[in-house]
């Protein structure tokens, strides 16, 4: 049988709840969750717990104890196929094709390369490696061997087979003045005396990269929409994440590192999104089946509602509370120079009201400008916002600032009229340099059909680009936008 393995303590059961909701979600396996020092109950059926204790006496001994768990392990699991997972580690769908590696396992651990080989920093005392190799009594002139490269044991292939390595690993591991002084011996604690135990063996087998470093919070953006629309080339995001081309992104099955709530939300709803439309939603008529999949069904609202006709639509496939926010009454042309402005409103809002009809009692028409609607709802109270009302800049942006606050974490702001054009390549602005005329194609053939003034890429860009946010756009002309709420 195969398991996986991963270690916690206290502080690490929230990123460990990560990697167990994702297994349960990406793999057929079940997971040995061995709890250090404490009792873990754990909510997720694909969870075995095991308690392991040990002597905390000093802090540095927690930074070697993977070994430790893994003979542990190994003692009971004896038959079994094991792979170690951190308790940082994001698994991605294809992650159980780690196990097709399993008969390659000689009588060492498989362990995954990292994209650095090179460690060795000159000078004595910063020789990090140099002063492991010594105390080891290991020869030092290995390490030049080109078929030595660094192996990082974030995640790691092992069986039976590995047992008395296993058992050397983690008896040095044990070892009280490599402990107290790590720093000059053992600069990546555990990771450092593997390595040089598989250099010494001369190992041929090590998986390659399998793994993606996750790099700062701050780049988790960039890192995440390349990783969604993989380059030619490799990209680099300092200071270690490396994105591999397009060509073998699929060899990728972990990203590691720890991730904050915030991004875990957006990582966790596009992995929701990606299983259930491949990720593309390429008709804003998709968007309210997103909703209701990601389980954001409590409260929307669309702001610009007009005759009703999305609003029919969402009603069909989502099943929460929808609140249409429309002005309904003609606006002076110098503001809204569209043609969505109702001169005659009170056919558009009877045409809205048979639109909704038998959904009375879960949607609510409010006849208010956006600003006035907004003050309704709490922060942070709906599921998601879809703005469709004046579509010139000032006013995408004004909704925009409106109505993002009243999305909650892990919701979605959206919008409509993203128009499918190079925007910036032609400068053909109205008079504010933002907004342009918008004519769409006539029953003649001719773009004669004036549909206003817009300017909703602009706005939406700009909002996106200040707040790191990625962009989602459908593929109609007039797309939607949709971003998840950080
Ligand atoms: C393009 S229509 C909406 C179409 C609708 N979302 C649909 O897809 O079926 C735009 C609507 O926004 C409304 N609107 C324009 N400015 C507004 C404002 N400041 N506050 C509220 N509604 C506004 C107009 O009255 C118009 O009905």
């Amino acid at each position: 049988m195969n398991y996986y393995i991963t270690t916690f303590d206290e502080k690490y059961i929230e990123h460990a709840e990560k990697l167990f909701f994702l297994l349960a979600k990406h793999s057929k396996y079940k997971i040995i969750a061995v709890s250090l020092n404490f009792d873990y109950i754990s909510k997720y059926d694909n969870v075995i717990c095991l308690r392991c204790d040990f002597d905390k006496s000093s802090i540095e001994r927690n930074k070697f104890i993977k070994p430790i768990v893994c003979e542990y392990v190994l003692n009971s699991f004896i038959n079994d196929n094991l792979c170690y997972l951190d308790a940082d580690i994001l698994p991605l769908s294809n992650c159980d094709e780690i196990f097709d590696n399993i008969n390659e396992i000689l009588d060492y651990p498989l362990v995954a390369r990292h994209i650095y080989d090179g460690i060795v920093v000159h000078g004595f005392d910063k020789n990090y490696e140099y002063n492991i190799f010594s105390y080891l009594n290991a020869d030092f002139s290995i390490r030049k061997d080109k078929f030595t490269p660094y192996l990082q044991t974030c995640v790691f292939l092992f069986n039976y087979k590995c047992q008395s390595i296993i058992q050397k690993w983690s008896s040095i591991s044990q070892d009280e003045f490599l402990i107290q002084n790590y720093k000059k011996y053992c600069h990546a604690y555990d990771e450092t005396i593997l390595n040089v135990l598989l250099w010494e063996k001369k190992i041929t087998n090590f998986l390659e990269k399998i793994h993606i470093d996750l790099p700062s919070s701050d780049k988790f953006n960039t890192f995440y929409s390349i990783f969604n629309h993989p380059k030619e080339e490799d990209v680099f995001i300092p200071d270690i994440t490396r994105i591999p081309k397009i060509s073998e992104i699929n060899k990728i099955k972990f990203l590691h590192g720890k991730i904050s709530k915030t991004d875990f939300i957006v990582f966790q709803q596009q992995l929701i999104s990606k299983k259930y439309n491949n990720m593309k939603i390429n008709h804003r008529d998709i968007l309210p089946q997103l909703f209701e999949t990601l389980k954001l069904k409590n409260k929307g609202v669309e702001v610009g509602s007009y005759k009703g006709f999305y609003a029919n639509q969402i009603l069909k496939d989502w099943t929460g509370k929808l609140f249409l926010v429309d002005i309904w009454r003609p606006i002076n042309i110098s503001v809204y120079n569209d043609s969505s402005n109702q001169f005659d409103y009170e056919k558009i809002i009877a045409e809205c009201c048979q639109n909704i009809k038998d959904n009375e009692d879960r949607c609510f028409m409010i006849r208010s400008d956006s600003q006035n609607a907004a003050e309704l709802f709490e922060d942070e109270s709906l599921d998601f916002v879809y703005i469709d009302a004046n579509h010139k800049y000032e006013y995408v942006k004004q909704d925009i600032s409106l109505w993002y606050p009243k999305v909650r974490k892990g919701g979605v702001l959206a919008g409509h009229d993203y128009c499918n054009i190079d925007w910036y390549a032609d400068k053909n602005y109205t008079e504010n340099g933002k907004d342009k005329h918008i004519w769409t194609q006539g029953s003649s053939g001719k773009f004669d059909n004036y549909a206003g003034e817009f300017g909703v890429n602009p706005a939406v860009d700009e909002f996106c680009s200040k707040n790191n946010y990625i962009l989602n756009i459908t593929d109609e002309w007039f797309a939607s936008w949709y971003l998840f709420k950080k």
